[in-house]
């Protein structure tokens, strides 16, 4: 067999470029077939010790989606998806081979719970990349972290199991425009870390703030500027510090602290 057919064509340029988060999604299946084929190459990821500490739950059924919704605030997506994707950084598995095999396993720690998250992100990611690929649309959600042990009960996830990123996943129905970016000397740092000074902020955040929708925003919001949507409405202190110690307590719970 040729080099050009085991390895299939990848232009990152391309894809990255036009890739953008797709909310609303057409009746179409999305079947097991390529699903499947895509959660096999996305193992292809690098991950710690080649141990693959994460987990993917698949849901399809009504049923299993009414029951996370809540979960993820309702979030329409949920629902209206064809295919929720719940990845989990997952050392239970890992575990239970070593108990099997005579090992003693030490995994039942916060280092081991960051370990198996950056795992199970970098899983996440590769499979959105695979995703993009092939056309279908996909949305991360975050609040996957917010209330975790709704997911943990409706998914039944052992110890050593915690949820860190859910993908709802299907044909795309819509095309949003694609959303800004700050430039890249803003997050590069040459040597050392720059920090901040007031002209820099001016400079990096100009472009967004001056956005028609993020000034649309501003006014509807009754806001003078555009970091108070995030501090005041999107993403309080409050709501924060209240969801910090939820998601400790959650550790807590599934073993890893
Ligand atoms: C950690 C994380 C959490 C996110 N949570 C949500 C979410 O709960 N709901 C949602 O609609 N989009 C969510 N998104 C998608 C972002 O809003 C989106 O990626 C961002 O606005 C940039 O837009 P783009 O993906 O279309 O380029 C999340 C993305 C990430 C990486």
């Amino acid at each position: 067999m040729s080099v050009s057919v085991i390895f299939r064509t990848f232009d990152p340029m391309k894809n990255l470029s036009t890739r953008r988060s797709i909310r609303q999604y057409s009746d179409k299946e999305v079947s097991s077939e390529l699903l499947n084929r895509l959660m096999t190459e996305a193992s292809r990821t690098q991950t710690m010790g080649n141990l693959q500490l994460y987990s993917v739950i698949v849901t399809r059924s009504e049923e299993m989606k009414e029951r996370l919704a809540p979960a993820h605030f309702n979030q329409p997506m949920v629902k209206q998806a064809p295919v929720v994707l719940t990845i989990c950084a997952d050392f239970r598995r890992t575990t239970r081979w070593c108990e099997e095999r005579k090992a003693q396993p030490g995994y039942n720690n916060f280092l081991s719970y960051q370990n198996a998250a950056i795992d199970a992100l970098l899983y996440t990611q590769t499979l959105c990349n695979l995703m993009d690929e092939e056309g279908l649309g996909y949305c991360y959600l975050g609040t996957t972290v917010y209330q975790p042990q709704q997911i943990i009960d409706a998914l039944e996830l052992p110890q050593l199991v915690m949820p860190v990123a859910t993908l709802t996943v299907g044909w795309p129905a819509e095309e949003p425009p694609l959303t800004d970016r700050l430039p890249m000397e803003s997050f590069v740092h040459e040597e050392t870390y720059h920090d901040y000074t007031s002209q820099d902020i001016d400079k990096y955040y100009h472009e967004k703030e001056n956005l028609e929708e993020n000034r649309h925003f501003c006014e509807i919001n009754h806001k003078e500027t555009l970091a108070q949507i995030f501090t005041d409405i999107r993403y309080t202190k409050k709501d924060n510090e209240a969801m910090s110690i939820t998601l400790l307590e959650t550790l807590k719970k599934q073993g890893f602290i």
